[in-house]
């Protein structure tokens, strides 16, 4: 059977899926409808994809990716009426399952990042009650195809993959910034540190993936004794570059639960 997409919001994380979707022909622009609040005529022209009211979208979907902020989750969601035999794909930060409002209807929850546009995005997933292992397959199939998919087996560890996939790409941009500005201080041509620094990052995450070894050796591996790196390292150290890290994350992880609780 072939599935009616619907898109609930189809912003910046909305369009990165559904684009990636298209163009690795995971969806046809047949499958798909979109609604927003006020982008969807727009947004759908540069899809080739219909773009209905919400009504519309809820009644003619099989599966509703739900791609709102979540502060507007309540104020969009809530009114409508959902069936038991439609599938949710809720994409929305700190938002439990319990607090979507759309039962019957069953529902995964996942947790993208910016990655996914360009096919190397992260996605961490938990299947609510009554999701099919059919289900499961295929909606793993499509975050897959976008990079890769890792199921959780409790909603609560959101909060820690929200911290890590979600907020991660932001700290790598932090530190592509801080890379180019000091190596550009020292002298680097502008119009070529941006693109040294992002294929530096690249490599590097591309060797800890395809390696299999941990990060600690392969670190050491760049690290000849006397060296460069090791000035470099001892630096980091001595400013706390992993305790930030890690207090990031926390911060991160802490203001995923408030969002839970609706703290806003
Ligand atoms: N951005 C990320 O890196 C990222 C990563 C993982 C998860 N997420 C999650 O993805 C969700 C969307 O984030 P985003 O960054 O894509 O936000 P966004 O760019 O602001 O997109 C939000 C979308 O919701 C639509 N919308 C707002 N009010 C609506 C209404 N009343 N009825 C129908 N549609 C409405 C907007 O329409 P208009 O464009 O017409 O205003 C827009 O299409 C959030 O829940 C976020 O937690 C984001």
């Amino acid at each position: 059977m072939q599935w009616t997409v619907g898109f609930l919001g189809c912003g910046n994380m909305g369009q990165a899926l559904l684009g990636g979707w298209l163009s690795n022909l995971q969806l046809s622009p047949e499958q798909v409808v979109i609604t927003s609040k006020s982008t969807s005529a727009k947004t759908a022209k540069r899809f080739g994809v219909r773009s209905v009211d919400v009504d519309t979208l809820v009644s003619v979907s099989d599966v509703i990716i739900l791609a709102v902020k979540p502060q507007y989750a309540a104020e969009v969601v809530e009114p409508l009426s959902f069936k038991e035999e439609q599938l949710v794909i809720s994409i929305m930060a700190g938002t439990p399952i319990h607090r979507l409002g759309v039962a019957p209807a069953r529902v995964i929850r996942t947790m993208p990042n910016v990655g996914s546009r360009i096919g190397k995005g992260a996605t961490v997933a938990f299947a609510g009650p009554g999701v099919s292992s059919v289900e499961k397959d295929r909606v793993g199939a499509l975050f897959d195809s976008l990079g890769c998919l890792e199921w959780l087996e409790d909603e609560d560890q959101f909060h820690a993959g929200t911290a890590l996939v979600g907020s991660g790409p932001a700290y790598i941009f932090m530190a592509l910034e801080a890379m180019a500005d000091a190596a550009l201080e020292a002298g680097l041509p502008a119009s070529s540190v941006r693109r040294l620094a992002a294929a530096t990052v690249e490599g590097a995450a591309k060797l800890a993936l395809e390696s299999n070894e941990d990060p600690a050796v392969l670190k050491q591996r760049v690290a000849s004794p006397g060296g460069t790196t090791v000035a470099a390292l001892s630096r980091l150290e001595h400013h706390g570059f992993s305790e930030a890290l890690k207090d990031a994350m926390n911060a991160a992880s802490k203001r995923s639960r408030e969002l839970a609780t609706g703290e806003t």
